[in-house]
């Protein structure tokens, strides 16, 4: 009832009569009166007026259950990602909590969010910085019918939900800013990398049991440690907006359903190739190819279906750089 209420507040910016409330939901006005009252509780303002009703006047930026899916349904229904949301104050990490989730049984678009990480993972082993209401930090439970081979692609994919929902949010406040993917599925504002993606599988040789995709958008941070402080920046830092989390989370969930859909029909992403180069810094860019053997240096043309980085090297042999496998950096700076 609190996620109900909410909501009919949220897509009035008139006054709600306790009475329209109370028939809506069917329920009395004492208990409604006791949803506003825990409302209030969590920092939402509320106006109340005699022979009007209730108003909001603004919401806290909370990662409740009860924000996050009010926060999807003003955004307008997804089928099944974020249809069941687990939403935590402190966790070591939402991918270790999505994981456990699912060897429990948690269905297909599971969401976990956590206002703080105790030990948030990075890729190549490293730590991620999660403090508290800064940031977006989560992880969605996917039970793809693909096989296991084809499911590092759902990070290209994820990354173009991310880079949607976040650059919608920010168009939304009259602000265009210069937000792109650097390849494979690092977010960059202005050059400087504002969100990661970590996604880790469990599965048989030729069946996925289930994937996770962890998401960390740093959103209004301000501090960076000082090795990473050069490459890592927040939506904040570089645009000197402050978004209320939960929209970014709502508009995310529902591009990566939309995303994901396409991607599933044909286990490839020939359906997002274009789409993705739309979005993809790198494109036509010098870029540093670094793995174990060598460095090495070419532009990069965009991805393939199987999400390869096509780039033409200095001597005019072509590769396709996968994924995992190398790093990628640009010739004088991140991108
Ligand atoms: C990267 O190194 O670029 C990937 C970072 C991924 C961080 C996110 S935060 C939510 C989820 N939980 C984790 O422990 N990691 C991912």
């Amino acid at each position: 009832m609190k996620t109900k209420i909410l909501t009919f507040l949220r897509t009035n910016n008139d006054f709600v009569s306790g009475q329209e409330l109370c028939e809506k939901l069917g329920v009395s006005r004492t208990a409604v009166w006791k949803v506003i009252n825990q409302l209030k509780a969590d920092g939402y303002k509320i106006e109340a007026v005699k022979n009007k009703g209730y108003r909001l006047v603004s919401s806290e930026d909370v990662l409740t259950e009860s924000e996050l899916r009010s926060a999807f349904l003003a955004n307008g229904q997804t089928k099944q990602f974020g249809a069941s949301v687990f939403s935590y104050d402190v966790i070591d990490s939402t991918n270790n909590m999505a994981k456990k989730l699912a060897e429990d049984g948690a269905g297909h678009g599971t969401l976990v969010v956590a206002e703080q990480q105790t030990g948030g993972k990075g890729r190549r082993g490293r730590n991620w910085v999660s403090p508290p209401k800064t940031g977006i930090w989560m992880t969605y439970v996917l039970r793809p019918d693909i096989l296991p081979a084809n499911a590092s692609m759902l990070t290209i994919v994820a990354a173009m939900a991310v880079l949607d929902g976040v650059r919608n949010e920010i168009n939304r406040l009259g602000t265009k800013v210069d937000c792109a993917i650097k390849w494979p599925n690092d977010i960059v504002l202005n050059g400087k990398k504002i969100v990661g993606i970590l996604t880790e599988m469990s599965a048989e040789p030729d069946f996925v049991n289930y994937v996770v995709v962890g998401i960390g958008i740093n959103v209004n941070t301000t501090d960076f440690p000082d090795d990473i402080k050069d490459v890592a920046s927040s939506v904040y830092l570089e645009t000197g907006i402050h978004l209320q989390r939960s929209r970014v989370i709502a508009d995310i969930t529902s591009q990566f359903e939309k995303y994901y859909e396409t991607f599933i029909k044909t286990e490839n992403l020939c359906g997002l190739v274009d789409d993705y180069n739309a979005r993809l810094a790198n494109v036509g860019k010098q870029v540093k190819i670094i793995d174990s053997r060598m460095e090495r240096v070419g532009v990069a043309h965009g991805i393939n279906e199987n999400g390869e980085l096509l780039v033409t090297l200095e001597d005019g042999t072509k590769e396709n750089v996968i994924s995992g496998e190398v790093s990628v950096r640009g010739l004088y700076g991140y991108v």
